[in-house]
């Protein structure tokens, strides 16, 4: 087999076969196919796609180019979310320990954030101590214990993933529904759990801009799950403006624990609430969806899901924040409005890239983060705002951040007239 036949035959617009797709990913992970050919392959399936057929395959070969995570010790359904990516997205810091305080087992593997989007392992590690290098046989031990594990994603697990999102993401080949689903796919897969919540993103801050295409990449996310023989509901979410009021890692940490106290903000309560009915349901905890809620209600007002999260903080030997003496940082700046009236829009994106400027997130793959830093949202989209009132605070330790202030200030329009509030929840794909 040669890999220029393989382009050509994509360049043209015919569907590859299980065997060239193997051919390709293996020989690409061997180092025998050079990053040329499979930069004008990725562009080729960029512009002409992939059916379901060979999407199905691409996770296949993706999935088996490592290892995968054998959860077969622990009892029960296993069940774990996926969110596509977003700013001030903590979910599952909260649905985490908020699932597993009903019995259902949460086993999780993250990633790190990069670019304006932040990363569950970033916001973790924030978290003094906390070790997310557990070894197969701790993390499975941990989940039969506790009904909780939260670790980084190994090297092992879906490396031809790792190499094919780096190329991807220089050669302007990230935004291809097919080549995202297989990718997204093959980690979830790998990671063993019978049960799939995924979040997927649509606005300014996410990979998908449009509900159309967030419905095509949550349907073919779906079919490939049941192509695997496992349960996936995909979530079409908002993410036009940040969810809650928090972006950087420590500030998402109390706000987290402030939701599973049953004090957050409205958004990230709601979306809790709802994709964790979804995974108690599946996982047979309980016969509807609304007893799901019902549960969860409960074990946030009698604090059992907020003690759930100190024992996972414990069990990963960190050391659980006391919020009244956990945010140090040199200044924080107050960015208010120049006029009066009614938040129209808040740009997502530019939230984001200003809070990774301010140094809580990675520019690059190897910059430090600032676990202090951020941007607390005084005023979201439908609220009304008075002259000079603040719309979000800076967190920060850089001595002058007038760019900050001015990218913030930006970040908002607003209107004369009322505003009615963001739908968060806009479609469920199972
Ligand atoms: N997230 C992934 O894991 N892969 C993609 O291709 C895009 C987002």
């Amino acid at each position: 087999m040669r890999m220029v036949d393989i382009i050509e035959k994509k360049r043209d617009n015919h569907a590859l076969n299980k065997k060239e797709i193997e051919f390709f990913v293996n020989g690409y992970v061997k180092g025998t196919i050079p990053d040329y050919q499979i930069s004008s392959l990725m562009m080729a399936i960029y512009f002409n796609s992939m059916n379901e057929e060979e999407t199905v395959h691409l996770t296949e070969a993706v999935l088996n180019s490592g290892e995968t995570i054998d959860l077969s010790e622990i009892e029960g359904v296993k069940v774990d979310k996926h969110s596509t990516g977003g700013v001030g997205d903590k979910t599952t810091l909260v649905l985490g320990p908020l699932v597993a305080s009903t019995g259902a087992k949460f086993a999780k593997l993250s990633g790190r954030g990069l670019g304006h989007t932040g990363g569950t392992l970033d916001k973790l590690e924030s978290i003094k101590g906390f070790n997310i290098a557990l070894s197969s046989n701790d993390f499975v031990k941990q989940v039969n214990d506790i009904n909780i594990a939260v670790a980084g994603q190994t090297k092992s697990l879906a490396p031809a993933d790792k190499l094919l999102y780096a190329l991807r993401d220089v050669t302007g080949t990230v935004p291809s529904i097919p080549l995202i689903a297989s990718s997204i796919m093959s980690k979830k897969l790998a990671s063993g759990a019978d049960v799939i919540v995924l979040d997927v993103k649509i606005g300014e801050g996410a990979f998908m801009k449009t509900l159309d295409d967030a419905r095509e990449l949550s349907r073919t996310m779906v079919k490939i799950g049941k192509a695997f023989g496992r349960k996936v509901v995909a979530f079409i979410t908002d993410m036009s403006e940040p969810l809650g009021y928090s972006v950087g890692n420590k500030l998402e940490v109390v706000e987290a624990i402030q939701t599973l106290q049953g004090n957050g903000p409205a958004d990230l309560h709601t979306l809790c609430l709802k994709i964790g009915s979804h995974l108690v349901h599946q996982a047979k905890i309980t016969e509807t969806l609304e007893e799901a809620e019902k549960m969860l209600k409960k074990k946030i007002s009698s604090l059992e899901a907020s003690d759930k999260f100190k024992s996972l903080i414990q069990a990963q030997d960190g050391e659980y924040p006391d919020l009244n003496d956990y945010i140090h940082v040199g200044n924080i700046v107050a960015v208010k409005s120049e006029k009066a009236g009614y938040v129209k829009s808040l740009n997502a994106l530019e939230i984001g890239l200003s809070a990774m400027r301010l140094g809580a997130g990675r520019a690059a793959k190897d910059d430090e983060i600032d676990a202090d830093v951020g941007i607390v949202l005084n005023k979201k989209v439908g609220d009304k705002v008075e002259e000079d009132e603040v719309l979000a605070y800076l967190y920060t330790n850089n001595k002058d951040i007038s760019d900050e202030v001015k990218t913030v200030l930006k970040a908002y329009t607003l209107s004369d007239t009322e505003v009615p509030k963001k739908e968060l929840i806009l479609d469920i794909i199972d």
